[in-house]
Formats: C-alpha cells, sequence, structure tokens
C-alpha cells in the first residue's frame, strides 16, 4: 500500500474493496463451509496451493480481507511481504503460533508481565508437551539475555503488558533474540498498529486479539497473526490442523472495524492521559499505571518506539489504577463506578473495567502477581470514546465514596 497516505486513509483503504462501478463497497459475509469445483482436478488442486476457496476451516474470503487488511496496516514500513491469517480468538492465534513455533525441547523466554490465560498456556500446557519456559522481566533486555539458550526457540512478550502497561524493548529484545538465534513474537492487542508496529521494530511475528481494539465495538471474537510469508506458512499449516479459524461473520465485522481504528484509538489514548492524570491526585488512590505519566517505568521508552497524534504521543488506553487498602477496596471501587461498566475485555467504545486480581489475572498467586508488577486492589479501565470530563467526574466521585484507609 502506498506509504504516503496518512493513517486514516491506509485504514479505509485497507478495509475496503477497490471500488468498481456497480460492485459493493464490502466484502460481502461468505456464509459457506464449503466451496464447488468444475472438476475434481480443480479440487485436488486448490488443496495443493491452487489459489481457490475450497473449505471454511482451511481459509475463506473474508478471513483472508481481514487478514490482509491487519498485514497492510502492521507492516506498511517493512520491508518485503508480510502477510496475516485469521484465528477464532486472540487465543488461538497465540496458541497456534506458540505450538508452530516450538517442539518437544524447545525453549521459551516469556515476560513475567503477561495477560493471564497466555501466561497459563506457557506455564502448563505448553510445559506438558515438553517445551521449557523461564518468565523473565522483559523490560530489563539484559535479564532476557541472560536467559537465553541454545534451544530457545523464541522470545514472547507483551507490547504493552496487560495491565501494568509495561512497555517492552522491542528493538533491544529483537537483537537478542536474533542473537541467540530466536524469534521475537510480540503479543500487540494493547497498542494496536495505531500506537506501535513492532515489525518495524525487529520481531517476527506479531499477535493480536481482534476482539478487543481492531474490532473495537466489542460485538465480534477474533484474532489474527502478522508475520513474512515462510514463518506465516508455518502458522497457517498448524492452523489448519488445529483448526481455530476466524468465522466469516466475525471477520465481517473485525475488517469494518479498522476503518476507524485510528479515529478511535487516538481520542481512546488522550482521554486515558488525562484520566490518568486526573485520577492520580485523589488521595484514595495508592498508585495509577499508565506510561503517560513521567514516573512511570516505560515513559521514556514508549515517547521513543510509540507513534503520536494530534493528542501527543500515544501511550496506550487502558488505565490501571489502585487504590489505597489491598483487594477489597479494588472490588469497592469498581463496583461503585456508574459511567464505567464491570465487564470482561478492552479496545471497545465503552469504557469498561475490571479487578485484576479476581478476573484476568485470577490464575496468578498474589506473589506471582506482584512479581508481574501488579497489586491485589488493581483496577484496570479500558477508556473508551465517552466524554474524558464525564469519565473522569465517575471516577473521582466512586473514589470519594470509598472507606478512608491510612
Ligand atoms: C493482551 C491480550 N492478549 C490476548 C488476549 C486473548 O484474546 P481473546 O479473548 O480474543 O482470545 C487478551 C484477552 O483479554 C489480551 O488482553
Amino acid at each position: 500500500m502506498a506509504s504516503h497516505y496518512g493513517e486514516h486513509t491506509r485504514a479505509i483503504r485497507a478495509a475496503a474493496v477497490a471500488p468498481r462501478a456497480g460492485t459493493p463497497m464490502r466484502i460481502p459475509v461468505y456464509r459457506a463451509s464449503t466451496y464447488a469445483f468444475e472438476t475434481s482436478q480443480e479440487y485436488a488442486a486448490s488443496l495443493n496451493g491452487g489459489g481457490k476457496y475450497s473449505y471454511a476451516r482451511i481459509d475463506s474470503p473474508n478471513s483472508d480481507a481481514f487478514a490482509a487488511a491487519v498485514a497492510a496496516l502492521e507492516g506498511e514500513r517493512v520491508p518485503g511481504e508480510v502477510h496475516g491469517q485469521g484465528f477464532a480468538s486472540g487465543m488461538a492465534a497465540i496458541s497456534t503460533t506458540l505450538l508452530a513455533l516450538t517442539r518437544a525441547g524447545a525453549h521459551v523466554v516469556a515476560s513475567r508481565a503477561l495477560y493471564g490465560n497466555t501466561y497459563k498456556l506457557l506455564d502448563s500446557l505448553l510445559r506438558r508437551f515438553g517445551v521449557d519456559v523461564d518468565f523473565v522481566d522483559a523490560g530489563d533486555p539484559a535479564a532476557v539475555r541472560a536467559a537465553l539458550r541454545a534451544e530457545t526457540a523464541l522470545v514472547y512478550t507483551e507490547t504493552l503488558s496487560n495491565p501494568s502497561m509495561l512497555v517492552s524493548d522491542l528493538p533491544a529484545l529483537a537483537a537478542a533474540a536474533h542473537e541467540a538465534g530466536a524469534l521475537l513474537v510480540v503479543d500487540s492487542t494493547f497498542a494496536s498498529p495505531v500506537v506501535c508496529r513492532p515489525l518495524e521494530h525487529g520481531a517476527d511475528v506479531v499477535l493480536h486479539s481482534a476482539t478487543k481494539y481492531l474490532g473495537g465495538h466489542s460485538d465480534a471474537t477474533g484474532g489474527v497473526a502478522v508475520a513474512r510469508p515462510e514463518l506465516m506458512d508455518r502458522i497457517r499449516e498448524a492452523r489448519v490442523d488445529l483448526g481455530p479459524h476466524l468465522a466469516a461473520d466475525e471477520a465481517f465485522l473485525l475488517h469494518r472495524g479498522l476503518e476507524t481504528l485510528p479515529l478511535r484509538v487516538e481520542r481512546q489514548c488522550a482521554t486515558a492521559a488525562e484520566f490518568a492524570a486526573a485520577v492520580r491526585r485523589h488521595p484514595a488512590v495508592a498508585r495509577v499505571d499508565h506510561p503517560s505519566l513521567p514516573d512511570h517505568p516505560g515513559h521514556e521508552l514508549a515517547r521513543k518506539l510509540f507513534d503520536s497524534g494530534p493528542g501527543g504521543t500515544r501511550f496506550g488506553a487502558v488505565v490501571t489504577v489502585t487504590p489505597r487498602g489491598g483487594r477489597d477496596a479494588g472490588t469497592a471501587f469498581a463496583d461503585r463506578l456508574r459511567l464505567a461498566t464491570v465487564a470482561p475485555s478492552l479496545g471497545g467504545t465503552h469504557t469498561l473495567v475490571s479487578h485484576v486480581a479476581s478476573t484476568t489475572h485470577r490464575q496468578m498467586s498474589d506473589a506471582t502477581l506482584r512479581a508481574a508488577g501488579i497489586e491485589p486492589g488493581a483496577v484496570r479501565f479500558s477508556i473508551g470514546l465517552e466524554d474524558p470530563a464525564d469519565l473522569i467526574a465517575d471516577a473521582l466521585r466512586a473514589l470519594d465514596e470509598l472507606p478512608v484507609k491510612e
């Protein structure tokens, strides 16, 4: 795609078919599990890379169109070809990629600050299949380097970690991984290509839960992986064997969401920075995690790696607020909010909150949580598209109502 276009133009073009008179401006939903052929020969050829659709678990027009659009956004400034593949969920993209790129006896160096299900997948299921995993502080490239071994197949991290918003030093991690002959695999769900494009910083595979910012409306579940063709072929082969392909209806909605991705994320990031600064001043607040805050450990790195828009550097749109008073204060705060809704997930138009320790990270003990930089009372805000003043007023009122803690 032509790189002289601005980000909004690129997003619109990536999400649409080239306009031709009399043809639909949208790719229709191909709600078909199976496709017909003229001859058996033609059918057989399609299974050997013949370029025709045959069966929806293998490939489908809607999934392909969506994944190609994400690949265009992630890979726009990367030399050479970049391909994408659609998955039934973010976890489907993550698990399939990990299974495709490891084998019994392989070693993985993973960030300690990962989404709970990813952490569990690495710590439990992958170990059962003979993959050894070391969890390290991915904000410390020296720790990552020290953990690398001859058998290390990949380094795994998140651009922005869930929920502490730690920023991975992607260029340093890529250099360390590549020196050891390993790949760098990055879950960039929290950043989206509007904040950061890890392939530009040396990553080999970028993964997303498309359920979040890419779709953006909390109405479709999906995942996507983006990589150069030879790596993508390995991941696609595992996807076809394992079966978690993206369904056509979901792909259609996720694809449509891409058109407004830069518009939504720019606004969500600007609101998040305003919200973080305002809430932090409240006396009932022990800690706020958002890289826009100058004392956040990822602030300087984010300024270096992340894109800017009219609202300044985009530091992501998840803000984690820890009120004073531990675990109970966290749930009491979340339950007192009226505008922000208690709900799983993130990246949609509505501001959603969750008490981290009892929900997204319930798989972790308090000690493991603390090692990952998360307090048991932490409440994660996924900032939506409401007016910033309304969101701030809602949070400050809920904090005012908390029982006073020293
Ligand atoms: C960072 C991150 N990666 C992956 C996932 C999993 O995505 P999905 O729920 O689409 O499987 C999530 C879900 O919250 C997430 O926050």
